[in-house]
C-alpha cells in the first residue's frame, strides 16, 4: 500500500472514540462506506503505533483491528494485516500468526500476515514461517515466507547494523532493506540483480527496493520489466513500490497490466491502487472500467482508487484560481 494511501486515510475520523473507531471498521452498523473503513483503521494504527506512551489504548486498538479478520473482504482484511505487521507493536503477532495458519482466510490476507510477521521482525514467528515456506500449497504464501524469514534473519544479524543504507524517503516497514549503498551499483547491474531467477528472493528484493530509492525514470523503467516475472507475489510488489514512488512514467505500463486477462487478482489490485496514487488525469477513465470487474479485489481497488483520486485532485481544486 503506498504512502499516499496512508496519507489519505488517516485523516481524524472525527474525533471518535476506540470503539467508535472498531464499529466503523468491522460495519457495525451495516452501512459504513469501504473508504470510511480504511480511515478508521488507519486511526486505530496511530494509536496502536503509540505502545510506549500509552500501552493500555495500543493493546485494546491491536485487538479492535485484529476483530475485522472476521470480514469477507479480501482487500480491507490484506490491509488489516498489513497494519498489524507496521506498527511495530508485538501485541499483534499472535493475531498475524493465526491468519497465516488459517487456510480459510484468503491467499492477500494470509500473504499480508506472514510479511507482517517479517516486517515486526518477530524470532518468535521463525518456526511458523519455515513451516509454511516448506508445505504451503500457495506459491505466494511459500515466497512470503522465504522473505519474511529472510528479513527477520537479516534484522537480528549484524548487517542491520553495519550496512550503509540509504535513508528511505518512505515511511514503511519493506519485506526486504534495499542494497546497501556500500557497493556502487549502477541501474543496469541492479536491474540484472532483481530479474535473475537464480538468485534469493531476498536478494532480488533488494534490488528492487535500492531501484525504488533511486526512482528516477531510467530506475523506474528498469523496475516495469519485473512484470514479466513468473511470480504474482514479485508482481504485486513491483505495483506496490510504484504507488509509492508516484512517477507518471509506469502509467502505461501499470495499464496495461491491471488489463491483463490472465494476471493474478493480487497484482491487478495493486495496478490499480497504485495508478489512484498517481493519479494523472488518464488515469480516471481506466479506474471508472474497473468499478465492476470480475475479481472482487480489483473492483474493491477500483473505489478506493477513485476515493484517492478525488482526494489528490481535490486539493488542487481548492488552491485553483475561481
Ligand atoms: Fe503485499
Ligand atoms: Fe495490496
Amino acid at each position: 500500500m503506498s504512502t499516499n494511501f496512508e496519507k489519505h486515510f488517516e485523516e481524524n475520523v472525527d474525533n471518535c472514540s476506540l470503539e467508535e473507531l472498531r464499529d466503523i471498521l468491522v460495519n457495525k452498523s451495516g452501512n459504513s462506506k469501504l473508504a470510511n473503513r480504511f480511515r478508521a483503521l488507519f486511526n486505530l494504527k496511530g494509536v496502536a503505533e503509540e505502545f510506549e506512551r500509552n500501552p493500555e489504548d495500543a493493546r485494546l486498538a491491536t485487538e479492535y483491528i485484529n476483530e475485522c479478520f472476521a470480514d469477507e473482504s479480501e482487500l480491507l482484511k490484506h490491509e488489516v494485516a498489513y497494519v498489524l505487521g507496521q506498527t511495530k507493536n508485538m501485541v499483534g503477532a499472535p493475531y498475524l500468526r493465526n491468519v497465516l495458519a488459517d487456510r480459510n482466510q484468503q491467499c492477500m490476507v494470509r500473504h499480508e500476515a506472514a510479511e507482517g510477521l517479517g516486517a515486526l521482525g518477530d524470532v518468535d514467528s521463525l518456526t511458523l514461517l519455515e513451516r509454511f515456506f516448506k508445505e504451503d500449497p500457495l506459491l505466494e504464501i511459500r515466497q512470503t515466507c522465504e522473505l519474511a524469514i529472510g528479513r527477520i534473519k537479516w534484522q537480528n544479524s549484524g548487517a542491520a547494523k553495519t550496512e550503509k543504507l540509504q535513508d528511505s524517503l518512505y515511511s514503511s516497514i519493506d519485506p526486504a532493506p534495499p542494497l546497501t549503498l556500500d557497493s556502487d551499483f549502477k541501474i543496469e547491474e541492479l536491474k540484472k540483480i532483481m530479474n535473475d531467477q537464480d538468485k534469493p528472493l531476498f536478494e532480488r528484493y533488494r534490488a528492487m527496493f535500492r531501484l525504488r530509492d533511486i526512482g528516477n525514470d531510467e530506475a523506474c523503467l528498469a523496475l516495469a520489466s519485473g512484470f514479466d516475472d513468473p511470480s504474482a507475489l514479485f508482481k504485486h510488489e513491483i505495483a506496490y513500490v510504484f504507488g509509492q514512488i508516484g512517477n507518471p512514467v509506469v502509467v502505461s505500463k501499470l495499464i496495461e497490466v491491471l488489463n491483463r486477462e490472465q494476471e493474478a487478482p493480487m497484482v491487478r489490485h495493486e495496478a490499480a491502487e497504485a495508478l489512484g496514487s498517481i493519479a494523472v488525469d488518464d488515469v480516471l477513465p481506466i479506474l471508472k472500467g474497473h468499478l465492476n470487474d470480475k475479481d472482487d479485489v480489483v473492483r474493491e481497488s477500483a473505489i478506493v482508487a477513485l476515493d484517492m483520486y478525488e482526494y489528490e485532485n481535490s486539493n488542487e481544486l481548492e488552491y485553483a484560481p475561481a
